[in-house]
C-alpha cells in the first residue's frame, strides 16, 4: 500500500465526489485480471472466444455511439487560450473544472472505483513516468494491464514522488437496483479534458480506446508533450523499429504516421529483401531524451498494442496475427460461428455467416462491414514474435532516422530526405493526410496533421514546432536524419501505386544506407530523392511508369501545396517560427527556379 500523501488525498477527494459503492486498489495480478474478466462476462460486456481457437481471449462490443476517439470533445485547458492554439479546443480551466465537477459528482454510484497505478515505460527507467488512473470501468482495468505496467511495483517505485492524476468515468451511475447495460457510457456528454499546466486529465462519458485508456494519448502524448517542451525532450506519435543489415549492423528508426496510417504494420514488417531483418520496439508512441553522447534515445512507453484489426492478416502483418493468437482482447470485431473473431481482409474467403460488431447476424452480401473499421485488438507486446530483445531497455535505443508519412493519393513522392534538422522540422510541420476511422468524423478528407500530432499536441502547435527547432540547436546534439514517406500514392484509376507492407523494407533499406553514407540521393526542390537504380527492387514486379510516378515531383502540384501550407501557417499568426517561414519561402523559390 502507498503512503504517498498526494495520492491518498486525491483518491479520497475523488471518492467523495464520485460516490462509488466500493473502492479497489489494483495490484496488477493475474487473479485481479481474471476477476475483471469475470465481471465483464457476467455483465454481458465480454464473451469468451473458443479456447482452442483463441486461448484466454475475449470479444467485447461497445455501444455503437462509442467507437473511436472524439476530437471535437477533446479539450486543452491551458490558462491562456493562445497556449492551446488554433488546432485545439480550448476552454478556461476553472470553468471547465466546475462543469466536470458537476458531471463527476455521483457519477460512479452503483459502481466500483478502481485505482490503477501505472508506469509509462519500463518501471524505474529514467525516461519513464508514472500516472495513476481512477476509473469505474473493468474494461479499462483489463486494457491498462496489457497496455501499461500496473500495480504494486509501480506504487513502490513512486514512493512519495509525483504522478499524473488521470480521472475517468464512463458517466453512467446506477440507481439502486438498476440493471447495468453491457457497455455503459454517456454518448451525448463526452469530455476528454487536459490541464497541461497542472498535468491533470479528466475524461468523462466514453469507455473506448484513447478516450478512456488515459496512459496512451491523454498522458503519453498530450500531457507528456507539454512536459517534454518544458524539460527538453520529445513525446511523439511514433513507432520505433530496429533494422539489421545482412552484415549485422543495426539501426533504430522512428516513424510518425497519423492514426490508422501504418505504424503498427511498419513496426513489425517482414522485409521482402534478402538478408534484412526488422524487429519491433514500439508501434504507437516514442519518448526520446538526449543521451550523454548527444544522440536521441527512445523508449516505447507502452507494454502492449492497441491495434487496428481490419486489414490485419497473415499476408499484410503476420507478426501481429501471431501476437494476438492468445491472451488478447478484441473490441468491435465480428464473431465466427465457431467462436473466433474475424474482420475485413483477415482471410481471403469471407466466412459465410458471422455475427457483426453490433451483435447481429451478417452475411457476406451485406453492405455494411462485419467489423467496425476502428475495431481493435489489445495484445501484450511481449507476444510479438519479432519484438526486439532490447525493447524494455530502460536507457532506450539511439535513433538514426525519423520518418514522417501520411495518406496522400497525390503530390507526395514515395520517399525523400530532408537537408538537415531544420528542413526536417519543416517537412513534419507540412504533413497532410486523408482522414481515417480512428476518430469520429468524415473520412478521406485531406487535413494538415503536423508530425501526426494534430489530435495529440497538448499545447500550441506553432510552439511545438519551435520546440522541435530548439531540439535541433542543442549543443553537441547528434541528430537523426529526417524523411517524408508516402505508401499511399494512387493511380488515376484509384489503385495504390506502391505495394506497401513488407515491401516498405525497400524504402527502409535506402534510408539505412543513407544513414551509413553508402548511397547517393538526387536533389530536387522539395528534398533529396533516391535515384530509381538506388531503390532495391529485386524480385518486385512493379511497372516502370508506376515507379516513375511514385518518384515524380510535380512542380505545379507543389506550388499549389506551398500555397496551402502558407494558408495553414497563417492560422497560427506570429507564432510560426521564422525558420519555418524561411523554409517555406526557400521551397517556393526552388520550385519557381525549377519551373523556369
Ligand atoms: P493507430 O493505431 O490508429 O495509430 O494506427 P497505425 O498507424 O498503427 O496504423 P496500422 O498499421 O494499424 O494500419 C492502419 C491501416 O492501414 C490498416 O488497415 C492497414 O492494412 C493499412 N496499411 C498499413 N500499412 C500499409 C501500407 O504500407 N500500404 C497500404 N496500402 N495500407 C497500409
Ligand atoms: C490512434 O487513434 O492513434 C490510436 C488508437 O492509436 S486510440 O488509442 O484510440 O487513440
Ligand atoms: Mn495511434
Amino acid at each position: 500500500m502507498t503512503k504517498n500523501p498526494k495520492l491518498l488525498s486525491w483518491v479520497e477527494q475523488v471518492t467523495a465526489m464520485c460516490q462509488p459503492d466500493e473502492v479497489h486498489w489494483c495490484d496488477g495480478s493475474q487473479a485481479e485480471y481474471d476477476e475483471m474478466i469475470h465481471l465483464m462476462l457476467a455483465g454481458g460486456t465480454a464473451q469468451k472466444l473458443d479456447e482452442r481457437k483463441r486461448p484466454n481471449s475475449y470479444l467485447i462490443r461497445s455501444d455503437p455511439a462509442d467507437v473511436a476517439r472524439v476530437e471535437d470533445r477533446t479539450f486543452i485547458c491551458s490558462v491562456k487560450e493562445e497556449d492551446a492554439g488554433p488546432t485545439n479546443n480550448w476552454h478556461e480551466p476553472e470553468d471547465m473544472k466546475a462543469t466536470l465537477t458537476k458531471l463527476f459528482t455521483g457519477s460512479m454510484k452503483g459502481r466500483t472505483l478502481y485505482v490503477i497505478p501505472f508506469s509509462m515505460g519500463p518501471v524505474g527507467s529514467p525516461i519513464a513516468h508514472i500516472g495513476v488512473q481512477i476509473s469505474d470501468s473493468p474494461y479499462v482495468v483489463t486494457n491498462m494491464r496489457i497496455m501499461t505496467r500496473i500495480g504494486e511495483k509501480v506504487l513502490d517505485t513512486l514512493g512519495d514522488g509525483a504522478f499524473v492524476p488521470c480521472l475517468h468515468s464512463v458517466g453512467a451511475p446506477l440507481a439502486k437496483g438498476q440493471k447495468d447495460v453491457p457497455w455503459p457510457c454517456n454518448a451525448d456528454n463526452k469530455y476528454i479534458v487536459h490541464f497541461p499546466e497542472t498535468r491533470e486529465i479528466w475524461s468523462f462519458g466514453s469507455g473506448y480506446g484513447g478516450n478512456a485508456l488515459l496512459g496512451k494519448k491523454c498522458f503519453a502524448l498530450r500531457i507528456a508533450s507539454a512536459m517534454a517542451r518544458d524539460e527538453g525532450w520529445l513525446a511523439e506519435h511514433m513507432l520505433i523499429l530496429k533494422m539489421t543489415s545482412p552484415e549485422g549492423v543495426s539501426r533504430y528508426v522512428c516513424g510518425a504516421f497519423p492514426s490508422a496510417c501504418g505504424k503498427t504494420n511498419l513496426a513489425m514488417l517482414n522485409p521482402t529483401i534478402e538478408g534484412w531483418k526488422v524487429e519491433t520496439i514500439g508501434d504507437d508512441i516514442a519518448w526520446m531524451k538526449f543521451g550523454d553522447d548527444g544522440r536521441l534515445y527512445a523508449i516505447n512507453p507502452e507494454a502492449g498494442f492497441f491495434g487496428v484489426a481490419p486489414g490485419t492478416s497473415m499476408q499484410s502483418n503476420p507478426n501481429a496475427m501471431l501476437a494476438l493468437r492468445e491472451n488478447s482482447l478484441f473490441t468491435n470485431c465480428a464473431l465466427t460461428p465457431d467462436g473466433d473473431v474475424w474482420w475485413e481482409e483477415m482471410t481471403e474467403a469471407i466466412p459465410p455467416r458471422l455475427v457483426n460488431w453490433l451483435g447481429h447476424d451478417w452475411e457476406p452480401l451485406a453492405e455494411a462491414k462485419a467489423a467496425h473499421p476502428n475495431a481493435r485488438f489489445t495484445t501484450p507486446a511481449s507476444q510479438c514474435p519479432v519484438i526486439a530483445p532490447e525493447w524494455e531497455d530502460p536507457k532506450g535505443v539511439p535513433i538514426s532516422a525519423i520518418l514522417f508519412g501520411g495518406r496522400r493519393a497525390a503530390v507526395v513522392p514515395l520517399v525523400y530526405e530532408a537537408r538537415d534538422w531544420r528542413h526536417g522540422t519543416f517537412l513534419g510541420s507540412i504533413m497532410g493526410s486523408e482522414k481515417t476511422a480512428a476518430a469520429t468524423g468524415k473520412l478521406g478528407v485531406l487535413r494538415r496533421d503536423p508530425m501526426a500530432m494534430l489530435p495529440f499536441c497538448g499545447y500550441n502547435m506553432a510552439d511545438y514546432w519551435a520546440h522541435w527547432l530548439r531540439i535541433g540547436e542543442r549543443a553537441g546534439a547528434r541528430l537523426p536524419k529526417i524523411y517524408t514517406v508516402n505508401w499511399f500514392r494512387k493511380s488515376p484509376g484509384g489503385d495504390f501505386l506502391w505495394p506497401g507492407y513488407g515491401e516498405n523494407s525497400r524504402v527502409l533499406k535506402w534510408v539505412f544506407e543513407r544513414c551509413e553514407g553508402s548511397v547517393k540521393a538526387v536533389e530536387t526542390p522539395i528534398g533529396d530523392l533516391p535515384a530509381e537504380r538506388d531503390l532495391d527492387l529485386s524480385g518486385l514486379d512493379i511497372a516502370p511508369e508506376d515507379l516513375r510516378e511514385l518518384l515524380r515531383v510535380d512542380i505545379d502540384d507543389w506550388l499549389a501545396e506551398a500555397r496551402g501550407i502558407r494558408r495553414y501557417y497563417d492560422r497560427f499568426g506570429g507564432r510560426v517560427p521564422q525558420a519555418l517561414r524561411d523554409e517555406l519561402a526557400a521551397l517556393e523559390e526552388r520550385l519557381w527556379a525549377a519551373r523556369d
